[in-house]
C-alpha cells in the first residue's frame, strides 16, 4: 500500500533524507523508528504530499504522491506530530468540518464524526471547545480527524509522544483495532516499545539513512536480547566490574565512567543476573543498582551505530548544519 524508493530531501546544507526505501504491505504496520532529527517527519510529510522530495518516488495505494497529489490525498489519513485541530471549535465541529472537507454530505459527516468521537472516548467532551481539552484529548481528536474519511492507509507521526501512560495504552489498543479492521499503517516513533507492540516490521532511520530493518525480534536478536545494567557506587570500581562480568554475557561489558554504569548484553536473564550479583558480592564491590531490562532505543542505537542517540550525547554542530555521515552502515 505504501512504496517508497530512493527518497532524498535536503534543507539547504542539511541532508534530511539520503535515499530511503520503504514498503508497507496492505493490512500491516511499519514502525519507522529513530531519534530526534533522523528524518521521520520528513518521510511522512513527503508521503502526505506536504513536501516535495528532491529525488525518489512515493506511492500510496498505487498513486504517485508527487505526480498526483490531489488523488493521493483521498487515499490516506494523516495524524501529525503536533495536533492540528482548531481550538475555537468543539470536538464535534472539528470532525464534521473535516468530513465535509473530504466531500461528505452533512448528515454523513455528522454520523462519522459521532462514531469517531465514540471510538476515541471523546463522546462526553464532544461539545466542549477544543481549547479546553488536555494535550492527550487533542491528540485523540487529531487521530479522530484522520479517521473521518475512513482511509485505508494511515500515516501517524509520533502518535503517543507526550501522552501519559494510560492514554498511550488506550491509543495503542485503538490503533490495534484499526489494523484488525484492515487499515495499513505507517507509524513513526522514538520508542522501541511502541514499535514492538504495534508494528509488524520496524525500519530504523538515523541521519536520513535506514540503518536496520526487520521484525522487533530480529532487531532485538541483533543486539543480543536483554541488557544487564550495574550502577557502581565508586567510580574507581567501574573497570573492575567490567572484568568481573567477563564471559557471562553475549558480548564484553561496556562502561560509562561518567554515570558509573556498566552494561552487558545478555540472553539468559535470571541466570546472568544471579551470576553477576554473586561475582560482584564476592569481590566486595558496592553497587547502587543492578538489574536486567529490555533493550531500549538507546541500546539498539549503541549496538547499530556504536554511539548513543544524538539527543543524549552530541549536539548538532553550529554553522551550516549537518551533513550525511560517511560510511553509515
Ligand atoms: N523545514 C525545514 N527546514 C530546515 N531543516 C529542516 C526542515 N524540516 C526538517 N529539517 C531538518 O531535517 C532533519 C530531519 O528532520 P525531521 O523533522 O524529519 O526529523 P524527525 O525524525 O521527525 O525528528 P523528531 O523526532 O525530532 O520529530 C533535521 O536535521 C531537521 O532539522
Ligand atoms: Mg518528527
Amino acid at each position: 500500500m505504501i512504496v517508497v524508493r530512493g527518497l532524498q530531501k535536503a534543507f539547504g546544507e542539511t541532508v534530511a533524507l539520503a535515499g530511503v526505501d520503504l514498503d508497507v504491505p496492505e493490512g500491516t504496520v511499519l514502525g519507522l523508528l529513530g531519534p530526534n532529527g533522523a528524518g521521520k517527519t520528513t518521510v511522512v510529510r513527503i508521503i502526505a504530499t506536504l513536501l516535495v522530495p528532491d529525488a525518489g518516488t512515493a506511492m500510496v495505494a498505487g498513486i504517485d504522491v508527487v505526480a498526483d497529489p490531489q488523488r493521493a490525498r483521498y487515499a490516506f489519513g494523516l495524524a501529525g506530530q503536533f495536533a492540528a485541530v482548531d481550538g475555537v471549535l468543539t470536538g464535534r465541529e472539528n470532525l464534521e468540518m473535516v468530513g465535509q472537507l473530504y466531500g461528505l454530505k452533512r448528515l454523513e459527516a455528522r454520523a462519522r464524526a459521532a462514531e469517531a468521537l465514540e471510538r476515541l472516548g471523546l463522546a462526553d467532551a464532544a461539545d466542549r471547545l477544543v481549547r479546553t481539552y488536555s494535550g492527550g484529548m487533542r491528540r485523540r481528536l487529531d487521530l479522530g480527524a484522520s479517521l473521518v474519511g475512513r482511509p485505508k492507509v494511515l500515516l501517524m507521526d509520533e502518535p503517543t509522544t507526550g501522552l501519559d501512560p494510560r492514554t498511550r495504552m488506550e491509543l495503542w489498543a485503538f490503533i490495534e483495532d484499526l489494523v484488525r479492521d484492515g487499515t495499513t499503517l505507517l507509524l513513526t516513533t522514538q520508542y522501541l516499545e511502541e514499535a514492538d507492540r504495534l508494528a509488524n516490521r520496524i525500519a530504523v532511520i538515523d541521519r536520513g539513512t535506514l540503518i536496520a530493518e526487520g521484525t522487533a525480534d530480529e532487531l532485538k536478536g541483533r543486539i543480543g536480547g536483554d541488557v544487564l545494567e550495574v550502577r557502581v557506587s565508586t567510580a574507581a570500581d567501574v573497570a573492575r566490574v567490567v572484568e568481573l562480568l567477563d564471559g557471562i554475557g553475549t558480548e564484553r561489558a561496556t562502561a560509562d565512567e561518567r554515570t558509573q554504569k556498566v552494561r552487558l548484553p545478555v540472553r539468559e536473564r535470571v541466570e546472568t543476573l544471579l551470576a553477576a550479583a554473586r561475582r560482584i558480592d564476592e569481590a566486595g564491590i558496592s553497587v547502587d543498582d543492578l538489574g536486567v531490562h529490555r533493550p531500549s532505543l538507546d541500546d539498539v542505537f549503541l549496538s547499530l551505530t556504536g554511539r548513543a542517540t544524538e539527543s543524549d550525547n552530541e549536539q548538532t554542530p553550529p554553522g551550516p548544519g549537518r551533513r550525511r555521515r560517511k560510511g553509515a552502515a
